[in-house]
């Protein structure tokens, strides 16, 4: 069942590359396996009290990539909308895209678009897709999403890489070393018991202390 708390937790799904380099796979096929662990973790959220789940595809340094994987990423990211809609509009997934869309290939904004509409009356699980996304250009436009209470790191850097700077100002910061197509929904579950063990103070004092 799901719980009734209902967190934002948001992942910078880190690790394709090298996960497919380990492999002897070209890269694209680490972005792909990708995917997967995306609908893995979108499925299990829900029970483990997640209201809400932003996960970072594609960041607005990501262009500086070489243009063949920019290009096989953004027919990755129109496909998994083309093809998941049907499942997230079952699951009452409500699907919405942030970042900037007038950088992006004309048939993949008509996927958002398609996404966004057909997915607008969902009510449960509420997805962002962070694509094209810098959280300092968001902060300058004044785009500014609900506070983060968890944020997932895979693939075992240690840093923000420019997402959700913001919102993130008393999110719990969790890291693994797991590679992102590696992951799924224990590792999702390890993270939330892992948040629920923190003691959150927000400047304040610790409720021992407090009484
Ligand atoms: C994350 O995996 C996906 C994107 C940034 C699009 P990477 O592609 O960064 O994988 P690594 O970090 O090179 O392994
Ligand atoms: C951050 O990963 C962006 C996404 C996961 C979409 P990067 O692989 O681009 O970050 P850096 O370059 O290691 O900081
Ligand atoms: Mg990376």
């Amino acid at each position: 069942m799901p719980q009734s708390s209902s967190l934002h937790v948001a992942i910078v799904m880190d690790g394709n590359g090298r996960w497919a380099g380990r492999r002897g796979l070209p890269r694209v096929a680490g972005h792909r396996a990708g995917a997967e662990a995306v609908r893995r973790t979108v499925e299990a959220a829900p029970d483990l009290g997640i209201g809400a789940l932003t996960l970072y595809a594609f960041s607005a340094d990501n262009w500086k990539r070489p243009a063949s994987e920019v290009a096989a990423l953004m027919r990755l990211f129109a496909r998994y909308l083309r093809t998941e809609t049907p499942r997230l509009l079952k699951n009452g997934v409500r699907l919405e895209v942030v970042g900037r869309r007038d950088r992006l290939p004309a048939p993949l904004v008509a996927a958002i678009g398609a996404a966004e509409r057909a997915t607008a009356r969902g009510t449960g699980l509420r997805l962002r897709l962070a694509v094209d996304y810098s959280a300092r250009w968001a902060i300058g436009a004044g785009v500014v999403l609900p506070d983060v209470d968890l944020l997932i790191r895979t693939g075992g850097e240690r840093r923000l890489s420019d997402f959700l700077l913001w919102e993130s100002a008393y999110a719990e910061l969790h890291f693994v070393e797991t590679m992102w197509p590696d992951f799924g929904p224990a590792e999702l579950a390890a993270a939330v018991a892992d948040f629920h063990a923190r003691e959150r103070r927000f400047g304040g004092l610790s409720e021992a202390v407090a009484g």
